[in-house]
């Protein structure tokens, strides 16, 4: 085992950074189908429509699987060993397996989104977002293994229902098919109950999961330790969607409704999907660093 260097650790933050947003737009398309669908116009196009982006977040989970294995492959590999015996050895990690399942399931979710068969569409998003979890810190935790796997796999479920169908629903605003007059603002009322309950997900599980991880008894020295500062920089961004959610439910949403010009409100949603983006990317961070419980 080598120490990884600069650049492979950059390279493994950005695979699971992807890894975490495809998985979130995954989660979204599925939550656009059972929950958005009835207040859109039934007209399609080629990149607005939130199957496409389904299809295509599948698609990626597919090579950041073996992604995956790689970055762990050249981080493992023994210089006394050839890549092949290298590779048989990390394909034997359960880790390794865990990747390996990903890649079949993302195939499959992806197949069955072109078919547009959606329930197995959604079983697949809903079991992709476990992947994380199997392969994680969650898998470490003693006893309760198997809660901190379920809180985990719900962490990501909330982030995909809030961030995910947010992203779709400012592509669906800004590039789908025309909208009839009023029908935008439909849209965006339909949302709103979604990220509330994304967000409390998010949060619970969050604080649950956090509370798996660290003995409060450790105090103020717990600032101390990078997992801490990290999760720490996380909340407060997440702190930040949230403020932003909120004045677009309380005020650029009434405008939009009075309007029906969305450049308002998609400013507002982009600056939110921008600090959800640095929350994925500071929980890719953060699942590689140590806890200090
Ligand atoms: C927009 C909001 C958020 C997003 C998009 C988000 C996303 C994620 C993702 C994708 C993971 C990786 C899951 C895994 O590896 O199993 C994660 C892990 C985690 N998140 Fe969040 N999260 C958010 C908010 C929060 C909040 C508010 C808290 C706590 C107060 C929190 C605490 C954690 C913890 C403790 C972990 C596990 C870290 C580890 O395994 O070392 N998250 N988050």
């Amino acid at each position: 085992m080598i120490e990884p260097g600069p650049l492979l650790s950059l390279i493994g933050t950005l695979v699971r950074f992807t890894t975490f947003t495809a998985m979130a737009v995954l989660v979204g398309a599925a939550t656009w189908r059972w929950a958005m669908r009835g207040a859109e116009p039934a007209s399609d196009s080629p990149w607005g429509t939130p199957r496409r982006w389904g299809m295509l977040a599948a698609a990626l989970l597919v090579p950041l699987a073996a992604a995956r294995f790689g970055v762990l492959l050249v981080e493992f590999r023994d210089p006394m060993e050839t890549w092949g015996e290298a590779a048989a050895i990390v394909a034997t990690l359960p880790t390794a397996r865990v990747w390996m399942w990903q890649a079949v399931i993302a195939g499959v979710t992806a197949l069955a989104l072109v078919a547009r068969v959606w329930s197995f569409a959604t079983l697949g998003a809903l079991a992709l977002s476990f992947i994380p979890a199997l392969s994680g810190h969650a898998m470490a935790v003693s006893p309760g293994r198997n809660w901190a796997v379920a809180l985990d796999g719900a962490h990501v479920i909330g982030a995909g229902l809030w961030i995910g169908t947010l992203a779709l629903l400012s592509v669906r605003l800004r590039h789908g098919p025309v909208l009839p007059a009023g029908s935008g603002p439909g849209l965006v009322r339909r949302f709103s109950p979604l990220a509330l309950a994304g967000a409390g997900v998010v949060v619970a599980t969050g604080v649950i999961g956090t509370l798996l991880h660290l003995d409060l008894a450790g105090g103020v020295a717990l600032l101390g330790n990078d997992w801490v500062r990290v999760l720490l920089a996380k909340t407060a961004v997440v702190g930040g969607v949230a403020l932003l959610g909120f004045l677009n439910w309380r005020r650029a949403t009434p405008d939009y409704e009075a309007s029906d010009e969305p450049t308002g409100i998609l400013r507002t949603m982009r600056i939110e999907l921008a600090l959800g983006g640095l929350a994925f990317l500071l929980a890719a961070v953060l699942v590689v660093m140590s806890p200090p419980g």
